[in-house]
């Protein structure tokens, strides 16, 4: 098989993963509390959205994009503060669940369906997020590159993704993962933006799932601000 006819097999098998995973329930993330509160304080076990919120509350609102956007959370978590957000998912569930879930809040957020792999961000953007997706591309190097280029000058990239720290675990097995090294591709892509956070979360107890047996995952989280040119 073709490295493209790869690719995109890989891409059907991601979104009808995902599809089978968000289908059942009305909510697969952020089940706990208010998934779109503004204050830092109501996600006492996230650093990352906790400090991101902290990091955006001086600045002016401009364009985001949600890469690998599941239900949503964070796009329009973003929109109800005034972004202009777009949101990219491969699988089509959690497209309508993403729709649905903002027309909900009362907040526009511009869906598109498709696979970040292959997607050419447009325009620039003032907030790129890649919250737990950069473990499925195999490519990493080219995704966070376009999400380099489509930041705007002192915008932010906000990134979180499995490391090689902790092994996958089996019940994992059915889609490809690409885990980086703690100090791998995606810490050195930003070796020269300004770091506002960077951390290794390490065998973090998984809370999510459901339908899973108990298992941890380690992850690099970071939110970096590109600088001027
Ligand atoms: C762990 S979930 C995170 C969802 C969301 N970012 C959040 O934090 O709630 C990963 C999401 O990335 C999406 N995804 C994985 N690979 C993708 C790809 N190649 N293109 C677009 N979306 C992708 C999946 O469909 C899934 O919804």
């Amino acid at each position: 098989m073709s490295s493209d006819a790869q690719s995109a097999a890989n891409a059907l098998n991601l979104a009808a993963y995902f599809d089978d995973l968000y289908r059942p329930t009305e909510r697969y993330w952020w089940r706990r509390g208010d998934p779109y509160s503004a204050d830092p304080d109501d996600y006492p076990t996230s650093l990352l959205t906790q400090l991101t919120l902290r990091v955006i509350r001086d600045r002016v609102p401009g364009r985001a994009l949600d890469l690998g956007a599941g239900e949503g959370a964070d796009s329009i978590r973003l929109a109800l503060l005034g972004y202009t957000v777009t949101a990219v998912e491969i699988s089509e569930v959690a497209c309508e669940k993403i729709k649905s879930f903002a027309a909900e809040a009362g907040v526009d957020v511009s869906v598109v369906s498709a696979d970040i792999g292959a997607y050419r961000p447009e325009g620039q953007f003032n907030i790129v997020i890649c919250n737990g997706v950069l473990h499925y591309i195999r490519d990493k190097t080219r995704v966070i590159g376009l999400m380099q280029e489509a930041t705007s000058p002192g915008g932010l990239n906000i990134v979180s993704s499995w490391t090689t720290f902790s092994e996958v675990p089996p019940c994992h097995n059915s889609v490809p993962v690409y885990c980086d090294d703690e100090n791998g591709i995606i810490a050195h892509a930003y070796a020269s933006w300004t770091l506002k956070l960077k951390y290794f979360e390490r065998d973090k107890a998984e809370a999510s799932h459901t339908g899973m047996p108990q298992h941890s995952h380690s992850h690099v989280k970071l939110i970096a601000e590109k600088p001027a040119p």
